[in-house]
């Protein structure tokens, strides 16, 4: 499987640190230092669906596909306003398409995982060419009174279209519960036979253990990966990591003795913008030319639950020539 398009979207709303500090008991200097994050899109006018559909317009002009070319929708997500029908549903609607679709919560590490479900899909034929979208908005899971949870997120959204051929080499994808370190509850319906006193609960985060976790389970995933495929740290010429925190991505970077530049980031424009980061930083790497041809690039993703997915791929570089990006 190869990625032959990608887009992205994000809210018009940029929210600074300093606005933050306007409303909560916090400051620009503890969320730079402590995170790196210096700014976040937030949605305010717009839904996070004209997101998704924006992205994947953009994902499906870089790719010369057309909707009708598109035989499956797979729409990384955890949560939106719709827990029925699915974000998937809503747009091939919007898209004009007809196609199976479903939505997959693969927390933060759910896109990378949606890759590796759709390599299965196009390696078994079931799918030849594939709508890869990951929509969130995870400023609406946390309790705006909470400074320890809230001034981390952004909201955006990134597609990738993808089809056969030479691209990903490896994934690795794990799970292991550690359910207690970060959730999010929301309520259901009462019944006259479930008694169990069901509340919405903003979510909840155990920063330093969730710090902990996803540093150990990185470097594992990169390390496996690695190995099996017979390279060093050296041989990648790119490390894109799930944005979740500057010194995370710097003590993996530590780990694996590898310099700076092979580490592209964005999250201090744009915060934790949950499973859509990586692919946000793909779309834009990718629009900026430094992607090239032939690179080895590795992804490393990591979320609640507690899941990680990573993949190693050869890149083919993509011609924009949708007025945005390299023509
Ligand atoms: O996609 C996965 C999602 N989550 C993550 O990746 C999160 C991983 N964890 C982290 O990124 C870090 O643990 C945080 C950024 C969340 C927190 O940084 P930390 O260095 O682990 O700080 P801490 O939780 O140990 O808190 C240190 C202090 C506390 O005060 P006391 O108890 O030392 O007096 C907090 O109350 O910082 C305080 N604090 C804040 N102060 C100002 C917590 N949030 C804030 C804030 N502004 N926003």
């Amino acid at each position: 499987m190869k990625i032959i398009g990608t887009g992205s979207a994000l809210p018009e709303k940029e929210v600074t640190n300093a606005m933050l500090a306007g409303f909560l008991e916090t400051s620009d200097e503890w969320i730079t230092t402590r995170t790196g994050i210096r700014t976040r899109r937030l949605l305010s006018h717009e839904t996070l669906r004209d997101l998704a559909l924006k992205a994947s317009l953009k994902a499906l002009a870089s790719s010369g596909l057309h909707p009708e070319d598109i035989d499956y929708l797979i729409c990384s997500n955890v949560a939106n306003s719709y827990v029925s029908p699915s974000l998937g549903s809503i747009l091939i609607g919007k898209l004009g398409m007809q196609c199976p679709t479903f939505d997959m919560n693969g927390a933060c590490a759910g896109l990378v995982y949606c890759l590796d479900i759709a390599d299965a899909f196009i390696k078994t034929g079931k799918a030849h060419n594939i709508l890869l979208v990951a929509a969130e908005q995870p400023s609406r899971f946390a309790s705006w009174h909470d400074r320890s949870t809230c001034v981390l997120f952004g909201d955006g959204a990134a597609a990738m279209v993808l089809t056969e051929g030479e691209g990903f080499r490896d994934f690795r994808v794990t799970g292991e519960a550690h359910t207690d370190v970060m959730y999010y509850k929301r309520s259901l319906e009462p019944t006259p036979f479930d008694r169990v006193e069901e509340k919405t609960m903003p979510l909840v985060m155990e920063g330093r253990e969730v710090f902990r976790i996803a540093v150990e389970s990185c470097i594992r995933d990169v390390d496996t990966l690695l190995e099996r495929n017979g390279l060093k740290g050296d041989d990648i010429d790119l490390y894109l990591l799930h944005q979740a925190n500057l010194r995370i991505i710097s003590c993996i970077r530590q780990h694996l003795e590898q310099p700076e530049e092979k580490f592209p980031t964005n999250i201090q424009k744009y915060g934790n913008t949950s499973s859509a980061s990586v692919g946000i930083l793909i779309d834009e790497l990718s629009r900026e030319g430094r992607l090239k041809d032939g690179m080895k690039l590795m992804l490393s993703t990591f979320g609640g639950g507690f899941v990680t997915a990573a993949a190693l791929l050869d890149w083919s570089a993509i011609k924009y020539s949708d007025g945005e990006g390299q023509a």
